[in-house]
């Protein structure tokens, strides 16, 4: 029987598999690769991103909206809605493989109302002119 997500050591561990996962991946990978460039300090943020958001604690300080329409902008607005499948198809598949039980479940489904929210956010930004924007 696998363990639940229960500290910050699990989310810790989870965060880390999943960036691997992500950084080799074909479709995503170049996004976080051309973007980040000290991957402990993302993986650390990640990490009290999740911890915040899992067990209510206010350790994550930032805007994850902000950070994506940056995100978008340095990618030159290519990020695409199929970008945004990959990435919940890996982070489930990750979760999946090493924990089971409540946290675990809302791990995933909050990752998925987010995605909807984040994509949006991207989406209504872009300026007339770029990505098919009328
Ligand atoms: C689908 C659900 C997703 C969730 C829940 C999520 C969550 C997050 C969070 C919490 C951060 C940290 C924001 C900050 O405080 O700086 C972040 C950063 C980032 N995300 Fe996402 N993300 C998602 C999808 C994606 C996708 C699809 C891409 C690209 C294809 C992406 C690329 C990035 C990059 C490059 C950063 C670093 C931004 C920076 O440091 O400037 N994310 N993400």
């Amino acid at each position: 029987m696998m363990k639940d997500i229960q500290n910050r050591n699990d989310i810790s561990r989870l965060v880390s598999s999943f960036y691997e996962e992500v950084r080799e991946n074909e479709e995503i990978g170049p996004f976080f690769n051309r973007v980040i460039t000290d991957w402990e300090a993302h993986m650390e943020k990640l990490t009290d991103f999740w911890e915040s958001n899992l067990f209510h604690k206010a350790v994550y300080k930032g805007n994850p909206r902000i950070a994506h329409i940056h995100m978008d902008a340095d990618t030159d607005h290519t990020v695409e809605i199929k970008h945004f499948g990959e990435w919940m198809r890996l982070w489930i598949k990750t979760i999946d493989q090493m924990f089971q039980g409540e946290l675990a479940e809302r791990a995933k489904n909050n990752a998925r109302k987010m995605s909807t929210h984040l994509y949006l956010g991207i989406y209504m930004n872009r300026k007339p002119g770029i990505a098919g924007n009328p």
